[in-house]
C-alpha cells in the first residue's frame, strides 16, 4: 500500500453531450459478443429458416435472446444441435463457439452474486461499533468482503484510493485478491498496515 498525498484517480466513461440518439449510442460500449450472434443469425438466416421454426423445434421461447442483442445468452449444446441440424451443419463446432463465448465473459467487467446473498439496492449489514481508535468511516469487513467477492475474480487487482481502516484491502488479502491501496492520512495510513499485519 502506498501513502499518496492529495491526489486521487478518476475513471469516468465518456459521456455524450449530445442528445441525439446517434450521437447518444456512437458512445455506448460495443456489444461484446457480437461475432458469436452474427454467427448464428448469419448462418439461420442464409439456411432460409425462421426464428418460429427453431422455437418450435427447440420447444421453448428464447429465440430473442439467441439472435437479439439485448439480453443475448448463449444457446445450450441441445439447443445449439437442434439449429445446426435445421441449418444443415453450417454452424461452427459448439466447443468452438463455446470457448470464444468463454473468452469473451472472462474480459467483461465480473458480477457474480447468489441468491442467497444481498444483492439489491439496498444491504443490510451491520455498522462497527466504536472502539478505541477506530476510524470515523470504517466499514464492517463482511460488507466490504461481498462487494469484493461480487465485483472480482480470484486474482484480479482492486483499486482502493481511499483505503480508511483498511477494511477493503483486508477483505482482498483474505479473498485472494490482488490490491493498490491509496491513503494520504499517516496515522489512516498506519492503522491500515497495522491491521494487515495482524
Ligand atoms: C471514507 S474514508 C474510507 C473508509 C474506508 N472505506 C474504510 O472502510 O475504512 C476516506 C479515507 O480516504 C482518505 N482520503 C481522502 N482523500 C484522499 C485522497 N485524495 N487521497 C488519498 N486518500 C484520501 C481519508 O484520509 C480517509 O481515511
Amino acid at each position: 500500500m502506498a501513502a499518496v498525498r492529495n491526489h486521487c484517480v478518476v475513471i469516468s466513461r465518456k459521456q455524450s453531450t449530445s442528445s441525439s440518439p446517434k450521437a447518444a449510442s456512437a458512445c455506448r460500449l460495443p456489444f461484446a459478443f457480437e461475432p458469436i450472434r452474427l454467427h448464428l443469425d448469419q448462418t439461420r438466416k442464409t439456411s432460409g429458416v425462421s426464428r418460429k421454426q427453431i422455437e418450435q423445434a427447440c420447444g421453448c421461447q428464447m429465440s430473442g435472446h439467441w439472435f437479439d442483442r439485448s439480453q443475448w445468452s448463449m444457446p445450450s449444446r441441445a439447443h445449439y444441435d437442434t439449429m445446426n441440424a435445421m441449418f444443415g451443419n453450417r454452424l461452427k463446432a459448439y466447443d468452438e463457439l463455446f470457448s470464444e463465448y468463454k473468452a469473451v465473459k472472462l474480459q467483461q467487467r465480473h458480477f457474480a452474486v447468489t441468491k442467497d446473498v444481498p444483492f439489491t439496492n439496498v444491504w443490510d449489514f451491520k455498522p462497527v461499533q466504536w472502539y478505541p481508535g477506530k476510524h470515523p468511516c470504517e466499514k464492517p469487513l463482511e460488507l466490504m468482503r461481498h462487494i469484493v467477492s461480487a465485483s472480482s475474480r480470484p486474482g484480479d487487482v482492486v483499486l482502493d484510493t481511499f483505503v480508511g481502516s483498511g477494511s477493503t484491502v483486508l477483505a482482498c488479502v483474505e479473498l485472494g485478491r490482488r490490491f493498490v491501496g491509496c491513503e494520504m492520512g499517516q496515522a489512516e495510513y498506519a492503522g491500515a498496515v497495522n491491521r494487515l499485519s495482524a
